[in-house]
């Protein structure tokens, strides 16, 4: 399963892509927001420092502007995937943006019958929300199950990414829900990355070491 991060701050790309877990990227517009510095220059960044897929997301609500949008949004870099709100006018677009071959990430999928459209459309990416339906005390696991059996039965080649990732549970479900990709915050990225029992059994390794007096192999 890939792993990407969540994100449209450079400085996290960078940590993460230093540490060489990270596969790409999903940005959007509350994340530039929130990133609060100029968003072309972050994309910029961003793009440079990841070799793998980086998702941006149209603001356009129609299908004219989401298309016009999408195929400015391609031209930026090879890696760009475009992102697009699973509605009516988004599938309007997915469709003709399939047939010119631009790659589109179909977001704020909430139900299996969503994801099975924009499979039918050829998305190239699919993407359920998990935490946003957990929080509304849905089940996300069982909707991307779902998602995952309908897209083995058909043979569907949409990517599964869970996105909306609120803690490491969701990415080990993830995993073991067959997903193609999840899309994680920084914070979950660092809780994946360190255990508190890993930091104690080091520091016990080598305060033995020492206490013993021996000399190091090398
Ligand atoms: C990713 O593509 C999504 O935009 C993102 O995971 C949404 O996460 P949120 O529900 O935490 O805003």
């Amino acid at each position: 399963m890939k792993l990407f991060i969540d994100s449209a701050n450079p400085e996290e790309v960078k940590k993460m892509a230093e540490l060489g877990i990270i596969d790409g990227v999903t940005t959007n517009p509350s994340l530039a927001t929130k990133a609060g510095i100029d968003y072309r220059k972050a994309v910029d960044q961003i793009l440079a420092t990841v070799d793998g897929n980086v998702s941006l997301e149209v603001l356009s609500t129609d299908a004219q502007g989401m298309m016009g949008e999408a195929r400015n949004l391609s031209k930026l870099h090879n890696n760009v995937v475009v992102k697009l709100p699973t509605t009516p006018e988004g599938l309007k677009a997915l469709k003709i943006l399939k047939a010119e071959k631009i790659r589109v990430n179909m977001t704020l999928v909430f139900s299996a019958n969503q994801a099975l459209l924009v499979a039918k459309l050829g998305a190239y990416i699919v993407s359920p929300f998990a935490g946003r339906l957990d929080d509304i005390g849905a089940s996300a696991i069982d909707v991307i199950s779902e998602i995952r059996q309908i897209y083995d039965n058909f043979a569907f080649e949409t990517q599964i990414l869970f996105a909306s990732v609120r803690s490491p549970l969701h990415v080990k479900q993830a995993a073991l829900a067959g997903c193609d990709i999840a899309t994680c915050p920084y914070e979950v990225l660092e809780k994946l990355v360190h255990h508190p029992l890993t930091d104690v059994g080091l520091k016990k390794f080598l305060s033995d070491f020492k206490e013993s007096g021996q000399k190091p192999l090398v």
